[in-house]
């Protein structure tokens, strides 16, 4: 297995440019099947999570083609399957996006479920009750989520929790239902707002995307549309953090301001300069980093997914912080490899006290998910010595050419064969 090594200590210095975001990517790729004709997708990150989605349409019998700059979707108006199998839904939950839309267009789908895995039990109760609302029945056969329905149509919803991937199921399910669906308690993450500009270029009625009140007018068909994911936000928040550890000056190319407002002020609250610009967004820290407290919540609040980001920074920071996850049950994974750095951490219940060490020293650790190798990663380019990361296919899921990005910004980091 592939594992990184990182020769700790040097500062990041000069331009990343930020890549499509995976999660808006994947609920875009899987909306290309309530699409009668060819979509082109453009800005879609070169990652493991996007190849598993192609994997997952081809195996439907939908054509991917990649062009330069863009992938070309076309969904046939019948499908091979409608399935998607346990063997690639294991390999990225989600492949729970398929649901919504084959359920719409086509009457039928077959979702294996995902299963638990490294940082909560997942459920997806939440998606195949909203479907229900609209009169799919679904249930659960053999490890599958088996639904079936004549035409959706439009109901009601109050989600008992704002989901992502559960409110882009069922935005995606509504745009092709009869008559109009609301969509209450919605999560407001941008990425909905890109999943629903999509759509809305293909012909869908969608008005509110971004609030936690969405509607949806259901139209019989959409056709096409060809659009550019948005940049991601917790690519770029990650390289941040990094920049936070280990100190330099870096222009974050192509990053959006607006959806990062809590994670900039958390680290400028810490001492790192920020300056939003029309290219990026450019970050400086001189210095070093004071920390940053966070509690993650839904968007707009401080993400789960840059939890363990901001951790690995503080684990250097000159004050003590606290870091506290309620999104997910497990999500402290990477605190013990931390402190085989020789961080300073202690875990009560859903908080991490965090108290900042002069120097983290290397160690070889293991990535046990996708967010906690980032965070081992900023760990180890802040760390006295070279650190050994094992188990990189974490992150090549969410994170694209991330060894040859640190590269060119000064660290030095290495792919190599690992265990
Ligand atoms: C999405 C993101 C993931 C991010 C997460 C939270 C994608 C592909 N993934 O994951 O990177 O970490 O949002 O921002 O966009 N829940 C239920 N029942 C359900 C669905 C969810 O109880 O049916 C719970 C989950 O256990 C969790 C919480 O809701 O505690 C939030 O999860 P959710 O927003 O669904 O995360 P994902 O959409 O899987």
């Amino acid at each position: 297995m592939e594992a990184f090594s990182v020769v700790g200590g040097k500062p990041l210095n000069g331009t990343v440019t930020i890549s499509g975001a995976k999660n808006a990517a994947l609920p875009i790729l899987f909306a290309c099947l309530l699409c009668r004709d060819r979509c082109r997708i453009q800005n879609v990150p070169q990652l493991r999570d996007v190849a598993s989605t192609f994997a997952v349409l081809q195996g439907l019998g939908v054509d991917c083609q990649h062009e330069a700059e863009a992938v070309i979707i076309h969904t046939p108006p019948t499908l091979a399957t409608y399935e998607a199998p346990y063997e690639l839904v294991r390999t990225m939950r989600a492949s729970i996006l398929a649901l919504g839309p084959l359920l719409a267009r086509f009457g039928q789908a077959v979702v294996s479920l995902p299963g638990g895995c490294a940082i909560g039990v997942r459920p997806v109760d939440i998606h195949a009750d909203g479907l229900r609302q609209m009169g799919a029945e679904v249930e659960i056969k053999n490890g599958s989520l088996v639904a079936n329905c004549q035409r959706l149509h439009g109901a009601d919803i109050t989600l008992p929790l704002p989901t992502v991937t559960g409110t882009e199921n069922l935005l995606m399910a509504a745009v092709l239902a009869e008559g109009q669906t609301i969509l209450r308690q919605a999560a407001c993450e941008p990425e909905i707002v890109d999943l629903a500009n999509f759509l809305i270029a293909a012909g869908a009625n969608i008005q509110g995307a971004g609030t936690a009140c969405i509607t949806i007018e259901g139209t019989s068909t959409l056709t096409a549309a060809d659009y550019t994911v948005m940049p991601d936000r917790i690519e770029a928040g990650t390289y941040l953090a990094a920049v936070a550890a280990v100190g330099g000056e870096v222009l974050l190319a192509g990053a959006n301001p607006h959806d990062m407002e809590r994670v900039l002020s958390a680290f400028a609250g810490g001492g790192v300069e920020i300056c939003p610009l029309d290219t990026g967004i450019r970050v400086k820290m001189a210095g070093r980093f004071s920390g940053a407290d966070a509690v993650t919540a839904a968007y707009p609040g401080f993400p789960t997914d840059m939890q363990a980001q901001l951790i690995a920074a503080n684990c250097i920071s000159s004050s003590p912080t606290a870091v506290s996850e309620t999104v997910f049950e497990n999500r402290f994974m990477h605190v013990q490899e931390l402190l085989r750095m020789g961080a300073d951490i202690t875990l009560a219940e859903h908080t991490a006290f965090i108290r900042g060490v002069d120097h983290l020293t290397a160690a070889p650790v293991m990535a046990t998910d996708l967010r906690a190798s980032a965070s081992l990663v900023i760990a180890a380019l802040a760390a006295k010595g070279t650190s050994t990361i094992n188990r990189i296919y974490h992150l090549d899921r969410g994170y694209e050419r991330m060894e040859e990005k640190l590269s060119a910004l000064g660290a030095e980091v290495e792919r190599i064969d690992g265990h």
